[in-house]
């Protein structure tokens, strides 16, 4: 049997996404249906819509999201009909060179639904990250859906499933913030602004937050930013090695996904220092540097996926640390919309009005 229901589709290149009928199968082996509750409007689903990620058009946007499994295919297990779960975009095959050496956070080949969701004349639509879920319902494998306490809201649980996770990653995971370090953000927007809980969560002493956009940079100093620096304003990295005794930080977070920014997050490091690339470049972006500084000052340059986490083991840890008060999620979520206003959630994301925008179905 299959299901026909509302979804979030962008068709080609550039243009407004529309709301289609799409048809989703039942769960076939290995696979999970999930009736989506909340999801949250990621700057990736932008990237998705304007052709920057593939051309693989048509799109099923939406992939920060928590809902409840409405069926499970066979051979599934640790998976049950009515589990709240988020969606991940991560699901270790087990099988690949990275999992088998032990490093499944690095899969190299992660595990979708098999069958694809389609438009009504039979069209295959292409699910942003694999997940697909500003629809009513969307299909994915059983190892996409991770089970996390009931306790939490569906509107800030399902933000773990991306941007928040990849920030927190980022600070925690690829760049490794450690107590005492120093640490900058570029791009206070909602994944720069979980890369700075992730830093303070780590014991950070100075976190940074650079942006363009003055409400931006408030906001950052709410998630636990100790200085602001207005890029709009002057260098940035001037102003960075002005706040860290005329050396820079440990580790430099870039989340805006620009090479100007990744430059300027290059140059405001400490020797030594951690340059993390999380924003995600578009196909036409280059960047040049010169060797002898990437030589002459040492440290890492570590590009981070999904802020290197293992969904089983990261997204019910920090749904956890939510629920005890040490996590702020309910601040991400700037305003819930309707399935039909995703396409006014990206002016405003791009025009800086909110950290997220969640769709609740
Ligand atoms: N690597 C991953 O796994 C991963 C996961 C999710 C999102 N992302 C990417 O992370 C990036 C940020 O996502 P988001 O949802 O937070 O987007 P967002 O639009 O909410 O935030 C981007 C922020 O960058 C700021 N900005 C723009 N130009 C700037 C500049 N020159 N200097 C400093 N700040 C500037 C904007 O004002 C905004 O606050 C995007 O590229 C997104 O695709 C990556
Ligand atoms: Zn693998
Ligand atoms: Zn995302």
């Amino acid at each position: 049997m299959s299901h026909e229901v509302r979804a979030v589709v962008a068709g080609a290149e550039g243009a407004a996404v529309s709301i289609e009928n799409i048809i989703v199968p039942d769960p076939g082996p290995g696979e999970a249906l999930i009736r989506v509750q909340a999801c949250g409007v990621c700057h990736t689903d932008l990237h998705y819509r304007q052709g920057a990620i593939t051309d693989d058009f048509p799109f099923l946007l939406g992939h920060e999201a928590a809902g409840i499994v409405e069926a499970t295919g066979e051979g599934v297990t640790g998976l049950d009909p009515g589990d709240f779960v988020v969606l991940a975009w991560r699901a270790p095959c087990g099988a690949c060179r990275a999992c088998r050496r032990g490093r499944p956070w690095y899969c190299f080949g992660s595990l979708n639904a098999a069958q694809r969701m389609t438009l009504a004349d039979g069209t295959a639509l292409s699910p942003a990250l694999g997940i697909g879920a500003f629809s009513e319902l969307t299909l994915v494998a059983a190892g996409q859906a991770i089970p996390v306490s009931r306790e939490a809201k569906p509107e800030p649980a399902g933000l773990i499933g991306c941007g928040i996770m990849a920030g927190l990653g980022a600070a925690l995971y690829t760049g490794e913030v450690k107590r005492g370090d120093t640490v900058a953000v570029f791009g206070c927007g909602g994944v720069g602004d979980a890369a700075i809980q992730g830093a303070k969560l780590a014991g950070a002493r100075r976190i940074i937050g650079v942006d363009v956009n003055p409400r931006k940079l408030k906001w950052a100093e709410e998630f636990g930013a100790t200085d602001v620096v207005d890029a709009s304003e002057g260098d940035p990295v001037e102003a960075i090695r002005a706040l860290t005794g005329g050396f820079g930080v440990d580790v430099a977070i870039e989340a805006v996904g620009h090479p100007e920014v990744m430059k300027q997050a290059f140059f405001a490091r400490d020797l030594a220092g951690t340059l993390v690339q999380v924003g995600v470049p578009d196909p036409t972006m280059t960047v040049e540097l010169p060797m002898t500084e990437f030589f002459g000052r040492g440290g890492a340059l570590k590009p981070s996926w999904y802020g290197d986490c293992l969904p089983s083991r990261d997204f019910p840890m920090m749904i956890d640390m939510y629920l005890s008060g040490d996590l702020d999620l309910d601040r991400f979520v700037s305003e819930t919309i309707s399935l039909d206003e995703v396409e006014d959630a990206f002016h405003k994301m791009e025009s800086g009005d909110v950290l997220r925008s969640v769709v609740v179905i």
